[in-house]
C-alpha cells in the first residue's frame, strides 16, 4: 500500500513509515493524504456551494516548515464577498427563526464531527501554520470546545421582565441576533479563533461571513465542510479569502453586515473600527498584547519557570497572550534567569510533524525579520543575549528559543509585541515598581503573576490594567472564561456566558393599555 493510500485513512497509523521518510516527503504524503480526505476543500464557500474566484485567480498556501506549496485557494475580493454577504443575509431569516434547540443540535453535531476528524484537522493546522502536531491537536480540542459550549448556551438566551413603573404597563426585554456577522480571523489559531466567533454567532441565530487568514485558509475550509455535513444550512456559514483589504472593505461597506468581529493586530483593528463607523456596526476586537509576567521574590521558582515557559513559548511565542516581558524581582532574578534559560535550552525546535518537537517555525520571513530587528535594538541599547538570539540552523523561518537579560522598558522588546520565541527579562525592586512597569503600555490583554503571598496577589491583580490575569499559571485560556482585553487590546469578550452577548441586540418592549378589557 502506498503512503498516499495509507494516509487516506482518517488517522495515520503509528506504524506508517512517515517518521522514516525525509521531512519534505513525509509532509507531501500527509498533504496528499489530506487532499483525498472528505474534509479537504480548496475553494471558498458561498451559499452552501464551493466556489472559485470569479476571475480564476488563486493564491498559494505554503508549509512554513518547508516552504512547500500545500494548495492553491481562490484569491477572492469584493465581488465574492458581496455574494457571501447576500447569501448570509438571505439565510438569516430562516436560521434566526429556528428554535434554539434546533440550532443547538446542529452545533452539537458540528462539534462531534470536528472531534471525530481531530487528527486530520490537527495535521492541516501543522501543515499550514507550523505548530507542533501535539499543540495542533490541542487547538482542535480547544476550538471544538467553543462549538460545544455555545451549542449549550444557545438554549440559555433569556430575556427579562422589568417591574413596570405604571400599573397599566408591562415592560420586558427581548434578546435578538444582531444579523449578518463579518468574522476576520488570524493565522496563529486557524481553527479556534473561528469557532470562538462562529459558535456564539450561530447559537443565537446570526449568520456569518468568515475571512480566514490567507496564510491558513485550509483549516477554516475543512471546518466549514464539517459544518455543512452537520446540517448547518447553506448560507449560514460562508468563507471567502484572498484580497484582505478588498474583503474587509466590502464587509465594512455593506449595510447588511451588522457586526464585525476581528482577532489580529491593533493597527488593523483600529482601521476596522474606523471603517465600521460608516454604517455604525457592532464591533468586537481582540487585538495585540504586551503581556507582563511578574515573578516576585516569594514565588515558587519551579512553578514560576514552568508557568513563564508555557506563557512565553506557546505556539513559538505567536499568541496575543504570550508573555512579552518577564519582569523579575531583584532577589530571585539571577536564580530565575539561570533556571529559566536551562528550561528554554531544552525546547526542541523543528518540523511540527517530528517526534518531540515543541517549537515550530515562525509563520513567515517577515516575522523572523521583526524578531531580528527587536533583538538588534535591544543589544544596541545594552541588553545581553543569554541564550539563542539568532536564526536556527534548520533554516527557513526557524528561530532559536531566546532569553535576553538587562532589558529596559524603552527597548522595542519591551514596548512592542515580539510575536516570536524571545523572552526578555527585566528587573524590579518593589511591588509598586512592578505594577508601574506592567501597566506602562497601551496594551491590556493578558498578565501573569507568580507569588505565594495571598495579600499581594489580590493587590497586584486588582491594580493590573488587563482583561485576563493568570496567578501562578501560564496557560489560562478556556471556553468557559471571558477572553478579551482593555485599553488598545480590544473591545468585547469571547467565550463564556458573556461571549454570546456580543451577537445579541436588546429590544425593550413597553406594553401599554393593560387595563382595557
Ligand atoms: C490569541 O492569540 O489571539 C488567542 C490565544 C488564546 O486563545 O489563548
Amino acid at each position: 500500500m502506498t503512503v498516499a493510500r495509507l494516509a487516506r485513512c482518517k488517522i495515520l497509523p503509528s506504524h506508517l513509515p512517515r517518521m522514516h521518510l525525509p521531512s519534505a516527503h513525509r509532509q507531501m504524503s500527509i498533504a496528499a493524504g489530506l487532499k483525498n480526505s472528505s474534509i479537504f476543500r480548496s475553494q471558498g464557500l458561498i451559499g452552501g456551494k464551493w466556489i472559485g474566484a470569479h476571475d480564476g485567480k488563486t493564491i498559494q498556501v505554503n508549509n512554513p516548515a518547508t516552504g512547500e506549496i500545500i494548495a492553491d485557494v481562490p484569491f477572492m475580493g469584493r465581488r465574492e464577498t458581496n455574494d457571501a454577504i447576500s447569501s448570509a443575509y438571505n439565510a438569516f431569516n430562516s436560521w434566526s427563526k429556528q428554535t434554539a434547540a434546533e440550532r443547538s443540535k446542529c452545533l452539537r453535531k458540528w462539534y462531534d464531527l470536528i472531534m471525530s476528524h481531530k487528527e486530520e484537522l490537527g495535521q492541516l493546522i501543522t501543515l499550514e501554520q507550523g505548530k507542533p502536531l501535539k499543540e495542533a491537536l490541542g487547538e482542535v480540542s480547544y476550538g471544538a470546545s467553543f462549538i460545544e459550549f455555545f451549542a449549550e448556551e444557545a438554549k440559555r438566551v433569556y430575556g427579562d421582565i422589568i417591574p413596570a413603573t405604571l400599573a397599566d404597563r408591562r415592560l420586558f426585554v427581548l434578546k435578538q441576533p444582531v444579523g449578518v456577522v463579518g468574522a476576520i480571523t488570524p493565522w496563529n489559531f486557524p481553527l479556534a479563533m473561528i469557532t470562538r466567533k462562529v459558535g456564539p454567532a450561530l447559537a443565537c441565530g446570526c449568520t456569518v461571513v468568515v475571512k480566514p487568514s490567507e496564510l491558513t485558509p485550509l483549516t477554516a475550509l475543512a471546518a466549514a465542510e464539517l459544518a455543512l455535513q452537520a446540517g448547518i444550512p447553506p448560507g449560514v456559514l460562508n468563507v471567502v479569502m484572498g484580497n484582505a483589504p478588498d474583503i474587509g472593505d466590502a464587509l465594512l461597506a455593506s449595510p447588511q453586515v451588522r457586526k464585525i468581529t476581528f482577532t489580529g493586530s491593533t493597527a488593523v483593528g483600529k482601521k476596522l473600527m474606523a471603517g465600521a463607523a460608516g454604517t455604525v456596526k457592532r464591533i468586537s476586537l481582540e487585538l495585540g498584547g504586551n503581556a507582563p509576567c511578574i515573578v516576585f521574590d516569594d514565588a515558587d521558582l519551579d512553578v514560576a519557570v514552568k508557568g513563564a515557559l508555557a506563557a512565553k513559548f506557546r505556539n513559538s511565542g505567536q499568541t496575543c497572550v504570550c508573555a512579552n516581558r518577564i519582569i523579575v524581582q531583584e532577589g530571585i532574578y539571577e536564580k530565575f534567569a539561570e533556571a529559566f534559560s536551562k528550561a528554554v535550552q531544552n525546547l526542541q525546535v523543528g518540523d511540527g510533524f517530528s517526534e518531540g518537537v515543541v517549537q515550530g517555525p515562525l509563520i513567515n520571513e517577515a516575522a523572523v525579520q521583526k524578531v531580528e530587528s527587536y533583538i538588534q535594538d535591544a543589544i544596541s541599547k545594552g541588553a545581553k543575549v543569554l541564550l539563542g538570539g539568532k536564526r536556527h540552523s534548520l533554516g527557513m523561518t526557524f528561530y532559536e528559543p531566546t532569553v535576553v537579560t538587562d532589558v529596559k522598558s524603552e527597548m522595542l522588546l519591551a514596548r512592542e509585541e515580539v510575536f516570536g520565541p524571545v523572552a526578555p527579562l527585566l528587573q524590579f525592586k518593589t511591588e509598586e515598581e512592578a505594577i508601574r512597569i506592567a501597566n506602562d503600555t497601551n496594551s491590556g490583554l493578558a498578565a501573569y503573576i507568580f507569588t505565594n503571598n495571598v495579600q499581594r496577589t489580590w493587590r497586584v491583580l486588582e491594580a493590573l490594567e488587563y482583561g485576563l490575569v493568570g496567578v501562578n499559571e501560564g496557560i489560562i485560556s478556556t471556553e468557559v472564561a471571558p477572553f478579551g482585553g482593555v485599553k488598545q487590546s480590544g473591545l468585547g469578550r469571547e467565550g463564556s456566558k458573556y461571549g454570546i452577548d456580543e451577537y445579541l441586540e436588546l429590544k425593550y418592549v413597553c406594553l401599554g393599555d393593560m387595563n382595557r378589557k
